[in-house]
């Protein structure tokens, strides 16, 4: 069950130009939490802005009862995010939506990271390496600086292969490139991605192409994040009757089901 708790802040650094890492205490909501899941955070303790904004959980640690979120500041309530200083509180809730199916025994997994999509991908990294899954991520970003789950990756024990728009690290160019150069499709049971449209749109073709399961994390505008305003309403293809909540039914879906954007 989705709790609304106080979330004891023990780290908030900047990781680089526009991005932060948070970690709160909230041992209720970290025992809960599944890969894929968000936390619908209040960015201020003022009632403005009103509406809370969603964050995959980046990483837990059941031990500490802790979470952690990574976020690029884009907007009002992600700029105000960053004023909030270690011992003070949160306003959190959580973990919300759907997350990713997990495999049944351990198989050999492809992670594909756009920009700050890489978030869910981590958390979902570590509990893959617990049931023994070869692991390996691809993250494309613009430059070596926004590459800034590499040291979490590694030490979960994942094989890393960066790209880079600039060639500061990894691959030069885009992410997707890398992956129709680099990935043998024989050597893969299964595929998770987050990112861009059109990153995942290339995901979803080469998934098809060679009969691999996978599965892609949305991000739609939200509201409640709990399935009661219609808020993030969304058909997962044009030609769909009907819509679903991408908060509640998603935010990941399996990605035969989904029409993505080029
Ligand atoms: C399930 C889910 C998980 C997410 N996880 C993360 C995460 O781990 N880290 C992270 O940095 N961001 C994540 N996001 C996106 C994040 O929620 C938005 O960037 C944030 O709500 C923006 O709030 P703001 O007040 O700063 O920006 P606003 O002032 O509301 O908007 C600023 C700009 O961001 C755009 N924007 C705002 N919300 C969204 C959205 N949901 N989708 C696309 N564009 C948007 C607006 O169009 C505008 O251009 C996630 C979104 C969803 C739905
Ligand atoms: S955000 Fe309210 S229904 Fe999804």
């Amino acid at each position: 069950m989705p709790g609304m708790q106080q979330g004891l802040v023990i780290s908030h650094n900047q990781v680089n130009r526009d991005m932060f890492e948070l970690e709160f205490i909230a041992p209720e909501i970290a025992e809960e939490c599944q890969p894929g899941q968000f936390i619908h955070i209040k960015p201020g303790l003022r009632d403005q802005p009103l509406l809370r904004r969603p964050l995959s959980i980046y990483d837990v640690d059941k031990r500490l009862g802790s979470v952690t979120l990574l976020y690029k500041v884009v907007g009002t309530g992600t700029r105000l995010l960053t004023s909030v200083r270690t011992k003070e509180y949160v306003d959190v809730m959580g973990p919300l939506g759907r997350g990713f199916k997990l495999p049944d025994q351990p198989e050999r997994i492809l992670l594909v990271g756009g920009g700050v999509g890489i978030a869910p991908l981590v958390y979902l990294a570590r509990v893959l390496e617990e049931q023994g899954c070869d692991i390996t991520v691809l993250h494309g970003t613009e430059s070596r600086r926004q590459l800034v789950a590499f040291e979490k990756l590694r030490q979960i024990g994942t094989d890393f292969f960066p790209a880079t728009m600039d060639g500061t690290a990894g691959y030069k160019g885009l992410v997707t490139e890398l992956l129709l150069k680099k990935i043998e499709p024989k050597k893969l049971d299964r595929i998770y991605t987050c990112g861009p449209e059109p990153m995942m749109a290339v995901v979803a073709e080469f998934a098809a192409n060679h009969n691999i399961e996978a599965e892609v994390s949305l991000e739609e505008y939200m509201a409640c994040g709990v399935g009661a305003c219609l808020g993030c309403a969304r058909k997962l293809k044009t030609n769909d009757t009907q819509y679903v909540k991408v908060c509640k039914d998603g935010p990941v879906f399996n990605i035969k089901e989904v029409e993505l954007y080029k």
